[in-house]
C-alpha cells in the first residue's frame, strides 16, 4: 500500500502527465495552423506518449490498491512566436516533468518505498531521453536561423515519426 503522500504525490504526477499530452496536443493544433505538418505530426506522438504515462501511472496506483483522482487539467498555451519558440517550450516543460519526477523519486527514497521507486526508474530514464531529444531538435532549429529550407527539411524529417499508437481509426 502507497503512503497518503506517495499517493498523492504519484496522482499529481498523473495529471501533470495527462497535462503534458494537452500542451503537446494545443502544439500541433498550432504547428497544422501554420503549415509544418511534420512538426505537428510530431507533436501528437507527443501528446500519445504522454497519455501512455499517465495510464502508467493510474495502472501503478491501482496495483498499490490506490484510488487515482481525475483533478481539472488547465488550458495549455494555444499560441507560439514560431517553431523554434515551440520546441523551446517542450524542452522547458520537460525539465519541469524532470524536476516532478526526480522529487517524487526523493520521495520514495525517504521512505524506503522500494516498489516505487523501481517503478518511478522508468520515468527517470524517459526524462532523459525527453529532454535530449527535444534539445537536439531545438539545437538544429538554432543553427538553422532564417534557413526557411532547413526548416522545410526538419519539417519532413519530423513527419516520419512512428507513432506509439493510432487514435483514430484507418479510413479504408
Ligand atoms: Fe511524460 Fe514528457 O514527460
Amino acid at each position: 500500500m502507497l503512503s497518503k503522500t506517495m499517493e498523492k504525490g504519484l496522482n499529481e504526477q498523473m495529471v501533470a502527465e495527462t497535462y503534458s499530452a494537452y500542451l503537446y496536443w494545443s502544439m500541433a493544433a498550432h504547428l497544422h495552423d501554420q503549415d509544418y505538418p511534420g512538426m505537428a505530426h510530431w507533436m501528437e506522438c507527443q501528446a500519445k506518449e504522454e497519455l501512455s504515462h499517465a495510464v502508467k501511472i493510474y495502472g501503478y496506483m491501482m496495483e498499490r490498491g490506490s484510488k487515482a483522482r481525475m483533478s481539472a487539467i488547465d488550458e495549455p498555451p494555444s499560441e507560439w512566436d514560431s517553431p523554434l519558440h515551440v520546441m523551446d517550450s517542450v524542452l522547458d516543460h520537460e525539465r519541469k516533468v524532470t524536476a516532478m519526477i526526480n522529487a517524487l523519486m526523493d520521495k520514495a527514497i525517504d521512505e524506503k518505498d522500494h516498489a516505487s521507486n523501481q517503478f518511478l526508474a522508468w520515468f527517470v530514464t524517459e526524462q532523459v531521453e525527453e529532454e535530449s531529444t527535444a534539445s537536439a531538435i531545438l539545437s538544429r532549429m538554432k543553427k538553422m536561423g532564417d534557413y526557411v529550407q532547413g526548416l522545410i527539411m526538419l519539417d519532413d524529417e519530423l513527419g516520419s515519426r512512428k507513432p506509439l499508437y493510432d487514435l483514430l481509426p484507418k479510413s479504408e
